[in-house]
Parts: C-alpha cells; structure tokens; sequence
C-alpha cells in the first residue's frame, strides 16, 4: 500500500524507525520500493553522482523533474520526495509554490527544502497549506556550502544545538512532516529528535534519529569521486561493472562473442543458395 506523510509521522509515535534512500531512476527505485523502503528521496545529489557537476547547485529544476518522473513510475509505496534544487524555492514565495507543484506533478508525494531562516518557515507553512508536504533540511546544508565555507559538521556545541532546534521546532509548526538532520554530533541529533514530534531522518547524525537516509549511490559503490564518512558501503558496483567491462572487451577481441546462441541463423536452403552464389562467381 503507498505511504503518505500521516503514516511516516506515526512511525515516529509507533517506535518504528524509517528507512530512506536516495534514487534517480526507474530501475532503482523499482528494487528498492519493492525491498520495502519507506521514503525514496530523489535527491539533488543527482548532480554530483549522476551528473557529474562538482557541487549540487548547479542541477537544474528540468533535470531533477525528469529524475522525479522516472523514479515515481518504479516506486509504488514508498512515498516520494522530490529534492528542490538550488535557487528554485528561495527568490520568492510564489514562485516556490509554482516549481513545487512541478515536483508534485512529475510524481513526488512531496518536496524537501533546505534551511530554518524566517523566509523558508514562512515558506513551509505556505506549501503545506496549499496541499504540498514538506520535508525540511537542517545541520549542515549542502546548497548553502559557499556561505557555511566547506563542508562543515553542524551544531558541535550547545549554543548552535539549540539554534538548530528553535529552526527545527518553527518548522514542525509551520507544517514540515519531517525534518532530515545532516552532519551533526549523535548527542546533539538526539536532543533535537527528543525534543520533536515530526520524525528526523539523520545523514551523519548517529543512530538515534527517528530513521536514517543515505545516497544510493554510496551505498552500492556506484560514486568515488568522494565518499562521506557515514556512508556504508554494502557493494561495489564499479568492480562489478570494470570486471564485467574487462569480460567483454576479451570477449569481442577474441571472437567468442557473439557465439552461435546470440545469432541469428538462415534456413539450410537460404544458406545453400548462399554458398552455391558464392561458388559460382
Ligand atoms: O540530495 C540528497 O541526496 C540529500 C540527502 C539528504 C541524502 O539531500
């Protein structure tokens, strides 16, 4: 049956922790809906592990709608967040709406949008109210890297633990059906997630978030170009593939490929006129 946000809210009062990726195709997003996953994120990490661009700002909105699409035809009961891209939700309120709604019109169940200032819980309340849920995104911010200068764990001290929970709070209140927590010490991530009644989804904020995401990618070998520290690596696709690769270059050199099986033959009268034309030039 497909998850809504009502149901991901109740894991959180159920004990019941959540399960999220990231995907950006069809196929992948098939096997992990059907592995269970709760939440499939269709992250702007699109842009570095599928793209190649050296920084996620630089994903357009068409990209990440085509992704969106893709992956919300594979995924038939995890509920799907669309991630808005850099620049796309923070120019005005209006236009936030109107390129949300393109996500919820590719297939997202919902959007995820970065940051706690006055503007993007002004901006969560407005979505919410117009039917669009969100997830809000807290600790370190990756489409605000230039001003936090690099990528820097968030919330290391009391102070700014108790910034990001004040934002994590407003944001709750202002509608936000879950709140993701990046790059943030397991103390000060679990005081936060105490502290709120939406589930946090922790990236690199230890295990007692109320559930945990990571990119795809990562986590079967797919990226390494940089690899984070907290993410699990539980296969090694670019072996697989640079072995499979390797496989068939020797094939196709040494002729073994294709063999009879993977070819298609002509009758035995079709083959006879064949060879008797060839004999007799
Ligand atoms: O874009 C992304 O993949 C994210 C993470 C939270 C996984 O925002």
């Amino acid at each position: 049956m497909k998850k809504n946000v009502r149901k991901i809210v109740n894991y959180k009062a159920e004990g019941r922790k959540i399960a999220a990726l990231t995907a950006y195709d069809y196929p992948s997003a098939k096997f992990i809906d059907e592995a269970g996953i709760d939440i499939i994120l269709v992250g702007d990490s699109a842009a570095n592990v599928v793209l190649g661009y050296d920084t996620t700002t630089k994903i357009t909105i068409n990209e990440m709608l085509i992704f969106t699409a893709a992956v919300s035809r594979g995924a038939k009961s995890a509920l799907i967040v669309g991630d808005m891209p850099f620049l796309t939700y923070n120019i005005s309120i209006d236009k936030a709406i109107e390129n949300a709604g393109k996500f919820i019109q590719a297939g997202a169940d919902a959007v995820k949008i970065e940051g706690g200032s006055e503007y993007i819980i002004e901006l969560t309340k407005r979505l919410t109210e117009t039917g669009i849920p969100v997830m809000a995104h807290l600790g370190f911010t990756p489409q605000y890297v230039n001003t936090i200068g690099g990528n820097r764990v968030q919330g290391k001290d009391f102070e700014t633990t108790l910034k990001i929970l004040e934002a994590a709070k407003k944001l709750e209140n202002a509608g936000a059906f879950s709140i993701v927590l990046e790059m943030m010490p397991e103390e000060s991530a679990r005081f936060i997630s105490m502290n709120l009644s939406v589930p946090t989804i922790g990236i690199g904020a230890g295990a007692d978030c109320d559930g945990q995401i990571l990119v795809l990618n990562d986590l079967i070998g797919k990226f390494d170009d940089f690899s984070p520290k907290f993410a699990r690596k539980y296969f090694d696709t670019k072996k697989m593939i640079t072995d499979v690769a390797n496989r068939y270059i020797e094939d196709v050199r040494s002729g073994s490929f294709p063999n009879n099986k993977e070819s298609f033959q002509l009758s035995s009268e079709e083959r006879c006129k064949l060879e008797n034309y060839t004999q007799t030039r």
